[in-house]
């Protein structure tokens, strides 16, 4: 059954006219970010993570504070929930005090367990599974870079992670081509339903977007690396690209892995702007979720 409350968990589980609304909030939301609407006055966001982070951090504090709103932030370790108390207990107590939750938490199942005992909207910030606000910051950067996302191309090079997981399941809402380039040991670690080819080349070929992210995501440290360096993106890969194609990486980059400096550097590189749109991304999600707190753009 669908929630009443308007969480921000996983992409599937929102009607894609919805999806598509966020998304064209997030264009008009960027236009206004010297002149921010104060649409979430009296409001307050909690953020809790179990992971670190510099982006998702920083921008949800900020968009919150510019939009008029408050936060308060905790580290998991430092609350009661990391020790006895529960996710239903947790989740009935936060509801208590703020207007929304945003958590970046490894285990997808425990938020999901936390959203259902919260009367709040719980948004994902990142997950071992999935990175939802992030998808959105890339399809609004994508957009601003090469207009309508229907019908582009874009092609994902290295692990099979949180990240490439969301791309699958953004594709068929916003009508994209994704093709995953990953190591054949690592494809049955793809959604059911995924595009992936163990050849590079044939994924970069006449694609308009060319993204990776890192090959060791935070809790897999100390993994070997040999398998993935057919899958660096470097100019050879970026000359297989359309001649407009651009660079995207959700960050942080692990330098020169994943990517070279050469191509991170270059002039198809987006990935400062595509940093700077998770703040307008959620600045659009938060005024979906908290909608029914009488939070309107108009
Ligand atoms: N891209 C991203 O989520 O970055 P942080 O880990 O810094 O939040
Ligand atoms: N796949 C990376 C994304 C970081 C934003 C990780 O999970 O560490």
């Amino acid at each position: 059954m669908t929630s009443p409350v308007r969480h921000f968990i996983t992409l599937k589980d929102i009607p894609p006219e919805t999806l598509h609304a966020i998304l064209n909030n997030a264009h008009v939301l960027k236009q206004e970010k010297f002149n921010p609407p104060q649409l979430f006055e009296g409001l307050s966001l909690a953020m809790v993570f179990d992971k670190r982070s510099t982006r998702t951090r920083m921008s949800f504090e900020v968009a919150m504070k510019q939009l008029g709103g408050h936060t308060i932030v905790m580290n998991m370790d430092e609350m009661q929930l990391g020790g006895a108390e529960s996710i239903e207990s947790t989740g009935h107590v936060l509801s208590r005090y703020v207007d929304a939750i945003m958590l970046r938490m490894s285990d997808q199942a425990m938020m999901e367990e936390l959203s259902r005992h919260s009367t709040i909207p719980v948004i994902n910030g990142m997950t071992n599974l999935s990175h939802p606000c992030q998808i959105m910051a890339d399809l609004l950067t994508i957009e601003e870079k090469l207009g309508a996302i229907k019908g582009k191309k874009i092609a994902w090079f290295g692990d099979c992670n949180n990240v490439s997981n969301t791309f699958v399941e953004a594709a068929p809402i916003f009508d994209f081509d994704f093709i995953m380039a990953c190591p054949e040991e690592l494809h049955n670690k793809a959604p059911k339903g995924a595009q992936i080819t163990a050849d590079p080349a044939k994924a970069a070929g006449g694609a308009d977007v060319i993204v990776t992210d890192t090959w060791v995501s935070m809790g897999q440290e100390g993994k070997s690396l040999d398998m993935f360096w057919p899958y660096q993106v470097n100019a050879d890969l970026m000359a297989r690209a359309k001649d407009h194609a651009i660079f995207l990486h959700c960050l942080p980059m692990h330098e020169w892995e994943e990517v070279t400096e050469e191509v991170a550097k270059s002039k198809a590189s987006a990935i400062y702007d595509e940093a700077e749109n998770r703040l307008h991304a959620q600045k659009a999600i938060l005024a979906w979720c908290l909608e029914d707190t009488g939070v309107k753009i108009t």
